[in-house]
């Protein structure tokens, strides 16, 4: 038997994941889009996107799940409704509200009858007071609940992260209202924290901006060890043996990229400035950091090799990790348009961004069908996006095309011993923060 009466708005990566692994748990959803391509394309079982399981979830769950672009259809239907629309960056960094305030507003006018409205989506404190402003009337007639509950996925681990939470956290202006909706995740065996509106809304932002801090923190220290003789992958690893520190998200490399760490580290320093004029200092170093990481990269390059005018470099991996084809705020980027400033003729390979990323640069660099072709000819390689199988290539192949046998890891996806292998092929190898 379903055991609830679940509503998705918005079926973007949040909102079919959070709607397939509720199906999954046993409850009956119904997911809404404003895209009608989309939703024909969900009834008829093909999932938009990848995420790894997901899809094989989906098909198993088929019978619990509805696609609609009616909200007032997912209002009748579901008894707990989750916005999951997107909140995207503006020009000044603000968290772009506007498709939640819009839903709000048909919430407003279809809701009959007892609703739960609770809030997936990354927004910036004080969005739900404003939310049950505008439904204060309903709110009073007690046929509406505004609850916060942000969600922590990552792209690529997704289904794992939603079935293995560290923490649940809802957010709302009583105990008995959050418990009503702790009940929709009693199977797992994680802290269910219960608190505030505003807490559960500041803790999704901080959370994001402390992983952050931690990749700019050990980037920072990165380009520390190159300036002393250290070695980043030791000074890393003896820094998270502290179990108060931890060894997670202190992978030094390019900087963080993708379509949440970034946004979400300038909506909350534009909410800073501009809602409760407070300068954050260090969110703001931590942004800097990242912003630069490529360019000490290609200073690495200049460095080497000269004057990089006319001279082909090839590019392995273009998504902002591996496992996804996601070309959001990739750090590919930022370094692909400051080589294309330096006149350097670029050549990339992803196993899985290459479209994106095609439709993204357009004619400004050229794509490689296969990873050896980006050698041909090279000055040097820059690993930007650490695939495994970049480990396992020919490098004596990839020598034999090269006119200079230079890699530059930007992600220290080499360890020693692979390094020293290629030192005796006759490679310079260049990471980041390493003095090997
Ligand atoms: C991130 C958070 O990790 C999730 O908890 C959160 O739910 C999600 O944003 C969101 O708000 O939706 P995600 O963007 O999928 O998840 O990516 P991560 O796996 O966190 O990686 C972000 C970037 O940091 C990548 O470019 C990665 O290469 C980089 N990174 C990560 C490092 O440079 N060093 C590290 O040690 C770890």
């Amino acid at each position: 038997m379903d055991k609830y009466k679940i509503g998705i708005i918005g079926c973007g990566y949040v909102g079919l994941i959070t709607g397939v692994c509720f199906a999954e748990l046993g409850n009956k959803v119904i997911c809404h889009d404003i895209d009608k391509e989309k939703i024909v394309k969900l009834k008829q079982g093909i999932v938009p996107f990848f995420e790894l399981g997901l899809a094989k979830m989906f098909t198993k769950n088929k019978n619990r799940l509805s696609f609609t672009i009616s909200v007032e259809e997912v209002i009748e239907n579901s008894d707990y409704i989750f916005i999951c629309v997107g909140s995207p960056s503006r020009n000044n960094g603000e968290a772009d509200t506007t498709s939640l305030f819009r839903v709000i507003d048909q919430i407003n006018s279809y809701v009959k009858t007892y609703k739960m409205i609770i809030i997936k989506s990354t927004v910036p404190v004080g969005t739900a007071k404003k939310v049950k402003e505008l439904l204060k009337e309903k709110i009073e007639q007690d046929l509406i609940e505004v609850i916060s509950n942000p969600e922590f996925l990552r792209e690529g681990n997704a289904i794992y992260d939603f079935m293995n939470p560290d923490r649940i956290v809802i957010g709302a202006d009583s105990f008995k209202k959050a418990k009503n909706v702790a009940r929709l995740y009693q199977t797992f065996s994680c802290p269910i924290l219960l608190v505030s509106n505003e807490d559960a809304e500041l803790i999704k932002y901080a959370s994001n901006n402390f992983l952050a801090m931690k990749i700019s923190f050990i980037n920072e220290i990165a380009n520390i060890c190159e300036r002393v003789g250290a070695d980043i992958s030791k000074v890393s690893y003896g820094i998270g043996l502290d179990h108060r520190i931890g060894n997670n998200y202190l992978q030094a490399g390019l900087g963080f990229g993708g379509p949440c760490l970034t946004k979400d580290l300038k909506a909350m320093i534009a909410f800073c400035k501009r809602v409760i004029t407070y300068e954050p200092h260090l969110l703001k170093a931590v942004l800097k950091v990242n912003e630069l990481q490529p360019e000490l990269v290609i200073k690495k390059v200049k460095e080497v090799l000269g004057n990089l005018e006319g001279k082909r470099i090839g590019i392995l991996g273009l998504s902002f990790k591996p496992g996804t084809d996601d070309m959001r705020n990739a750090p590919a980027l930022k370094l692909i348009t400051s080589l294309v400033k330096e006149g350097t003729e670029l050549i990339a390979y992803d196993p899985k961004a290459n479209k994106v990323a095609k439709e993204l640069l357009k004619d400004q660099i050229e794509f490689a069908k296969e990873p050896y072709q980006v050698s041909y000819q090279s000055y040097a390689l820059i690993i930007v996006t650490e695939w495994k199988e970049f480990l396992d290539l020919d490098y004596e192949k990839i020598k034999s095309y090269m006119i200079k046998p230079i890699l530059v890891d930007g992600r220290n996806m080499f360890d020693n011993d692979r390094i020293q292998k290629l030192k005796k092929m006759g490679f310079q190898y260049f990471g980041v923060g390493r003095n090997l």
